[in-house]
């Protein structure tokens, strides 16, 4: 072949484990909106900066700190953190990862997340609760978009990697993990229930 591609951008995205996601994900839900009713400053950031939802990013973003529910799933998300960075030839040999933040999502309908990335951190992910019917999706940018100045638009049976976004569906027990400097961001959910997802970042020293 005379023409390979290089420099991929990798996404993950399996199931969190094998048997009782749908159990987890009763007790998980439980929590969150349990989180909601009791957090307050989340709720008036939120009202100000993620319109129509809740989000504990700025208020309570160490959760898997503070309850064991949360904790519970930290453990299961570093195995997955650990196996996509091994995909990623990354050397982490005598160095450890650690979850640095960790917090809930509750995007009800109307809600939405704009283009954002994760600063601080090396891989980020989001762990999916609650998936409505047709509620939103995780839609990724292709990094180097800024640097297409001239090049001309692709046709419109362009291939999935040859496309500028990719959009993965939302699916409850589902953990999708990316590098944290890969923009995306989460479309309105334009579905009457709440889509719940916990959001979580990694860092290495
Ligand atoms: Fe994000």
């Amino acid at each position: 072949m005379p023409t390979r591609a290089w420099f991929p951008t990798y996404i993950y995205c399996e199931p969190l484990q094998k048997a009782g996601i749908p159990r987890l994900n009763t007790d998980l839900a439980d929590e969150c909106r349990r989180l909601r009713d009791f957090d307050a400053a989340g709720r008036r950031w939120s009202a100000k900066n993620y319109p129509g939802g809740y989000t504990s990013y700025a208020s309570m973003n160490e959760l898997h700190r503070f309850s064991s529910t949360f904790a519970a799933l930290e453990k299961k998300l570093t195995r997955h953190v650990r196996t996509f960075a091994r995909q990623l030839d990354m050397d982490l040999r005598g160095h450890s990862i650690r979850l640095t933040d960790l917090w809930v999502n509750i995007m009800p309908e109307t809600a939405a997340h704009s283009l954002h990335l994760h600063p601080l951190s090396f891989m980020s992910g989001t762990y999916y609760v609650v998936t409505p019917k047709d509620c939103p999706g995780l839609k990724f940018e292709d990094p180097r978009l800024s640097k297409f100045m001239a090049a001309p638009p692709k046709v419109s049976a362009a291939r999935r990697e040859n496309r500028p976004h990719v959009t993965y569906p939302a699916e409850a027990g589902n953990v999708i993990l990316f590098e944290s400097w890969l923009r995306h961001e989460v479309p309105a959910n334009r579905v009457p229930e709440e889509r719940i997802s916990i959001s979580f970042n990694y860092n290495w020293s």
